[in-house]
């Protein structure tokens, strides 16, 4: 995806804050965009009062660099949360995570009032898992039995990093990035997945997102979650 579709999307997205408003604040090489765009607009006097909840550390030093207040998640949760999407369907169900900061990125889009996702074309699938893998956190401890179980849901789980070095989480946690071979119910293997004791959690939003905002060279459409 271009640099110029991830700042347009961004852009748009920041144009859905108001002054007042407790952001979460995505991760990734779009979502920096919208965090760039709520940054300006406080600098500018657009947006006052804002308080930003980021979803990584990356992000934290973003919002740091640009002088957006930051928050830990309140307990009443974000009036609207922002981030990027490695896969989106019609339905607005999504692969998160290439990034690895899925983890939070879920607690926060759950504790969201509004949750839009934001990419480009290229990000809409018919089906979840034709493109991308789904990133699975787990725990260090028993990552093979955690592997096996993986596999026993039919899925091809690779270790982010390799063996030698595998990449860790925010959190200290290693990634397995799962291919799907095969066409799955996406609320049935959210719940699977859940199920496996090793599993912390996976990069299926499901039923999450309110909207996604998508880029093309012509335009970027909104898609609601259908009724
Ligand atoms: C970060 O963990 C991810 O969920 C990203 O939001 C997602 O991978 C999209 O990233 P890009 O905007 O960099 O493609």
């Amino acid at each position: 995806m271009s640099t110029d579709l991830k700042r347009r999307v961004g852009e748009t997205a920041a144009d859905l804050v108001s002054s007042g408003m407790t952001l979460g604040l995505g991760t990734g090489s779009t979502a920096t965009w919208f965090v760039q765009g709520v940054g300006e607009r406080l600098r500018d006097g657009r947006l006052k009062d804002v308080m930003g909840v980021p979803t990584s550390r990356a992000t934290e030093a973003q919002c740091r660099e640009l002088a957006i207040p930051m928050v830990d998640l309140p307990a009443g949760g974000v009036d609207l949360a922002v981030d990027g999407m490695d896969e989106v369907t019609d339905g607005l169900d999504a692969i998160k995570g290439l990034g690895g900061a899925l983890l939070r990125e879920k607690i926060v889009a759950e504790a969201a009032t509004e949750f839009v996702l934001i990419g480009d074309l290229s990000k809409r699938v018919d089906r979840l898992g034709q493109r991308s893998p789904i990133p699975v956190e787990v725990v260090p401890f028993g990552v093979a039995r955690t592997e096996q179980r993986l596999k026993d849901l039919g899925l091809e789980p690779v270790l982010r990093g390799g063996p030698l070095e595998p990449q860790l989480t925010d959190n200290g946690n290693p990634i397995l990035d799962c291919r799907a071979p095969e066409p799955f119910d996406a609320t049935w293997l959210d719940a699977a997945l859940h199920a496996i004791p090793g599993v912390v959690e996976h990069g299926l939003f499901v039923g999450m997102a309110r909207a996604a905002l998508v880029a093309s060279d012509a335009e970027v459409v909104r898609l609601e979650r259908p009724a």
